[in-house]
């Protein structure tokens, strides 16, 4: 569905010179600073794969999404999306494919969601049946109902994003990019928007590529993972293996009373101490934080307390250091 092979984006930044004499100079010679922001990646996904594509800040997941897009032209290397360039054949592959990007909107600013979504079906010349059906799928999974008549501008985030997606999917692309579609969205519509990618990966067979910083959407709806990081793919597997190794692991975050010693807790194993805090991790299959909690106040007394779920970023570290080692 998705092969990439060697793909390059390097950006250039001319590099201003400080002073009147540096202006003068820059006028005359300008020099270039290159971010290597995607260096030599290759892969490939199947039909039906729900990808999540993740990564540190900056390590280039938004640029490779953009080239895939046909939005950004890649420095080198090559690109198939269902056996079109994206960058060669922009609008035929606009036709195939539905994006997402959590920080920018599609959508007409000052215009209701509803008419965005007439333009759309005008736009990729969707069919009136394809256009009633696909609204009602999407007023049943996604509540469009309750917004559909107010400008985009006036939408809360979630429910642009609601939006946004619907968009997305009218014209029945086979390929979804997502680019952070989750970003300050709350818990419910995180969840709602979950279900909504399952449902359209199961009886659609949409390939998705989903970019997160959330680790519960890599838990719920992926089912493979690439991570990259300073513009190289440095991990790429199945899923499961997170999963099981880290969506049970939590910490439990307790700051003392006072400055406590470490000691041994059944279940749990400290892994940070800074002043009067220490981050207790634990499976929570195994323990749960009220035991836990009971556990350590009979030893000493507790001031505050705070269950982590696994930061995305830290999990991305040791799986890349190899160093995977879970309480
Ligand atoms: N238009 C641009 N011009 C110059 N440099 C850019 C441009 N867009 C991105 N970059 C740089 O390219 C690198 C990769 O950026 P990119 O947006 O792809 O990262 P990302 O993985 O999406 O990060 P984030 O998680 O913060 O969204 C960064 O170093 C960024 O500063
Ligand atoms: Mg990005």
């Amino acid at each position: 569905m998705i092969t990439v092979s060697h793909l390059k984006k390097y950006y250039q930044r001319p590099v201003r010179q400080e002073g009147f004499l540096g202006s003068v100079r820059t006028l005359f010679s300008t020099k270039y600073e290159t971010t290597q922001a995607v260096d030599d990646i290759s892969f490939h996904i199947d039909e039906g794969e729900v990808v999540g594509y993740i990564g540190p800040n900056g390590a280039g997941k938004s640029t490779s999404i953009k080239m895939l897009c046909g939005i950004l032209v890649p420095t080198s290397g090559d690109i198939k999306v269902n056996g079109l360039t994206p960058h060669e054949n922009r609008m035929e592959n606009a036709r195939q494919i539905g994006a997402v990007f959590g920080q920018k909107t599609q959508l007409w600013w000052d215009v209701p969601v509803i008419e965005s979504l007439r333009l759309f079906r005008d736009i990729y010349k969707v069919s009136g049946a394809q256009y009633k059906h696909n609204l009602e799928l999407f007023n049943d999974l996604l509540d469009l109902h309750e917004f559909q008549n107010t400008p985009v501008r006036q939408l809360s985030l979630g429910q642009r994003m609601r939006a946004d997606m619907a968009a997305a999917l009218l014209h029945n692309p086979r390929l979804l990019f997502l680019d952070e579609p989750m970003i300050g969205v709350d818990v419910v519509v995180k969840e709602r928007l979950r279900t909504f990618i399952q449902q359209i990966n199961h009886e659609r067979k949409v390939t998705v590529l989903l970019t997160t910083h959330d680790m519960i959407d890599i838990e719920k709806v992926c089912s493979r993972i690439m991570i990259i990081d300073h513009g190289r793919i440095v991990y790429d597997g199945n899923a499961d293996q997170m999963r099981n190794q880290y969506g049970k692991q939590r910490t439990l975050v307790v700051e003392f009373e006072e400055h406590v010693p470490d000691f041994e807790t059944p279940h749990a194993k400290i892994v940070k101490s800074e002043g009067r805090k220490k981050w207790f991790a634990f499976n929570r299959f195994e323990t749960s934080p009220s035991s836990l909690i009971a556990h350590i106040s009979t030893s000493y007394p507790i001031l505050d307390l705070a269950v982590e779920e696994p930061e995305i970023e830290a999990i991305v570290r040791t799986i890349y250091q190899g160093t995977a080692e879970v309480a």
